[in-house]
Formats: C-alpha cells, structure tokens, sequence
C-alpha cells in the first residue's frame, strides 16, 4: 500500500474532531471567594461535555483575545451597590470597542451573585453586553446569598447546558 494513502482517514478523522471542539470562556470576579466557587462549579458542568475546552479567567487577567478564541462566554459576577462589580464592568470597558473592531459576536450567559437582589447587575450588564452586540445564550441566572450545595447545583447546571447548546449549534 502506498505509505501517503494509509495516512488520508486519519487526517480526515483529526480535521473532523477539531472541528467539532467549542471552546467555552468563563470570566469571573469574586471578592469574597463566592463568585470563584459559581465560577468553578459551572466549569465542572460544562466538562460533562468531553468535547469542550473551558477556560476559567479571572476579569482582569481576560480580554478581546481570549473572546476572540471563545465559542461562548459565561460571565461571572457580583451586584455590587446595585451595579454590576468593577472589575466586570473594566473588563467589558475594555474589550468593548476591540470585540466590535473583530465582528465578534457570541454568545452569552450571565452568572450573578447577590446578597439580595442583583437585578441591578443584571440589567447594566444586558444593556453593556446588547452592545457588542453579544447574544444570550440563557435566562440569567442569580443565586443570592452565600454559597450553598443548591448553588453548587445550579451553577453547575448552567455551565452543563450552555456547554451542551455549544456542541448542538443552537446559539
Ligand atoms: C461593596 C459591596 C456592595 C454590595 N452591594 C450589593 C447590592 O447592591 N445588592 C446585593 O444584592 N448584594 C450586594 N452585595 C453583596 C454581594 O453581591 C455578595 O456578597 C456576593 O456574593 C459577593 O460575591 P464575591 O465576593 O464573590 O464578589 C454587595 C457586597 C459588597 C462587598
């Protein structure tokens, strides 16, 4: 047998695999410890699915080239004084005008923390990331109070099925 056609199925085969690899972005702030743990749990969700690569990053180490190299972004923050916290809101200051310069658009999921409310987040967040424009992947998703089994859950949950939505194409 020639020796380059035996090579051809297993090129083909690895062209296919990569293509069928999402990449999921989780950008997180977390001043308590809270934030980190929603973040981690999401991230152990969407590793149910074998074929995402995830990618855990805190606000201020993130920017336009991880964005650009993400499938989709999970965002993961509190409500501070009824807004979303500073760091978030320095990392979309920042990656707002290059994310528009690349045409990215992807899509999105919110993960807030709050001691009571968070809709404040919430909406500052939406209306930054209607911008991009950035397009929701997800009802967002806010878990108040101190970090519990339950939100160990949903936050786990989340990252499962954005990951999911990810690999099917639905977003
Ligand atoms: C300065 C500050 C302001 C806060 N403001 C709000 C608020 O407006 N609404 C709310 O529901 N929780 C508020 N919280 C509570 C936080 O959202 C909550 O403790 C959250 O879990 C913090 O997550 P992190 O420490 O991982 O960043 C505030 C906390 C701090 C420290």
């Amino acid at each position: 047998m020639t020796p380059g056609l035996c090579c051809v199925p297993i090129v083909l085969l690895s062209t296919i695999d990569e293509t069928l690899m999402k990449s999921l972005l989780i950008v997180y702030h977390s001043q308590s410890g809270t934030c980190a743990q929603l973040a981690s749990a999401a991230r152990r969700g969407a590793q149910q699915e074998s074929d995402i690569e995830t990618t855990l990053l805190r606000a201020w180490d993130a920017g336009t080239t991880e964005l650009a190299a993400a499938d989709g972004v999970l965002l993961v923050m509190a409500e501070n004084s009824g807004a979303l916290c500073g760091t978030m809101k320095d990392f979309l200051d920042r990656t707002f005008y290059p994310a528009i310069a690349r045409g990215l658009v992807l899509p999105y999921s919110l993960l807030i923390s709050a001691g009571n409310d968070g809709r404040g987040a919430q909406r500052q967040a939406e209306r930054i990331l209607s911008g991009y424009p950035f397009v929701p992947a997800a009802e967002p998703l806010i878990l108040r109070g101190e970090f519990s089994a339950a939100h160990e859950v949903a936050s786990a949950e989340l990252g499962e099925a954005f990951a999911t939505g990810l690999l099917m194409g639905i977003f």
